[in-house]
């Protein structure tokens, strides 16, 4: 623990060292996103790279990270075969910054890791380092990192890392279930609670279907877990999604007027509107990081 305070520390003096050195203007203000869900298949990759997308279009530098160590799919959703990915950066033969890689629409993705199921959990300080790594993608306005579904360890310290935590839900009960799940899980793992936890309802028919997934889980979340949870939006189910899976290009690409591309750049003009983060940043996140670890 003591090893652990006093590295954060010397990163702390670093990162003043470095901000010394910058003008006020390249003052690192990324935001961390992390996409998550409880039950899986619901839309978290297409949420994050369409998300990306439409940050892209508002002229943000934006990075996608694929933190699914076990089963990545950002790539394949981009038809990118990426030589390098997340295992070598955790077997220490890449860095981040090495294997990020651009695409053709404006935004930069790191690869995971696929098949790795052994290195699905990583210990302690390979976490740490992990999320060190991370650090050296603070040249990005926004970096979105979509997880896998669920809750492991390493799907939690993603979450304690971020400044917001973006939940996906469809209507189906089970998914609402399984959301509720995180959230809860979220509320109680989590020192880091000024963070902004929010919902977004995918695949609803109608706007009022959403609103009613959401007041409940909202409602439900004030309640039992005295924890406020935002209502982003809601995105139509919309068969240019998977017509764009299928032709692995971002729905956002083939049609950006679609109800989903429509939904999605809602969505992103809700969060610029919440950006809360005085409290931001990469130095930030270490500490937000260090202080899960600690406990
Ligand atoms: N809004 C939508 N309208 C129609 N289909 C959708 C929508 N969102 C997602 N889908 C369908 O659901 C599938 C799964 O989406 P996606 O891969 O984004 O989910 P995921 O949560 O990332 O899954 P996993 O948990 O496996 O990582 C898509 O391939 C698409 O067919
Ligand atoms: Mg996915």
């Amino acid at each position: 623990m003591e090893d652990q305070a006093e590295k954060l520390w010397e990163m702390m003096r670093n990162k003043k060292a470095l901000e010394k050195s910058v003008s006020p203007q390249n003052e690192q203000k990324t935001r961390i996103i992390t996409v998550t869900s409880g039950k899986g298949g619901v839309g978290k990759t297409n949420v994050s790279v369409n998300m990306a997308l439409a940050y892209a279009r508002l002229g943000k530098k934006v990075i996608v990270m694929d933190a699914d160590l076990g089963l990545a799919n950002v790539n394949v959703m981009l038809n990118l075969i990426p030589k390098f990915n997340l295992y070598h950066v955790i077997r220490k033969q890449k860095t981040m910054r090495e294997i990020m890689m651009d695409t053709e629409y404006g935004i930069s993705i790191v690869a995971g890791a696929s098949g790795f199921s052994k290195i699905a959990n990583l210990n302690e300080k390979e976490r740490q380092e992990f999320i060190n790594e991370i650090e050296t993608l603070s040249h990005a306005d926004i970096v979105i990192v979509d997880t896998s579904a669920g809750v492991s360890d390493n799907v939690l310290d993603f979450i304690a890392a971020a400044d917001d935590a973006v939940i996906i839900t469809t209507p189906e009960p089970t998914a609402i279930t399984d959301a509720y799940g995180i959230i809860k899980i979220i509320a109680t793992e989590i020192d880091n609670l000024n963070m902004g936890i929010k919902l977004v309802v995918n695949r609803v028919k109608s706007a009022a279907d959403a609103k009613k997934v959401a007041d409940r889980m909202t409602n439900i979340a004030g309640q039992f877990l005295n924890l406020k949870v935002d209502y982003l939006g809601f995105i139509y189910d919309d068969t240019m999604v998977s017509q764009a899976v299928i032709r692995q290009k971002p729905f956002m690409v083939i049609d950006p007027k679609c109800k989903a591309s429509l939904c999605v750049q809602h969505i992103v003009g809700r969060m610029e509107k919440s950006d809360t983060r005085e409290r931001g940043g990469f130095g930030n996140m270490i500490k937000r990081f260090f202080s899960r670890a600690a406990l």
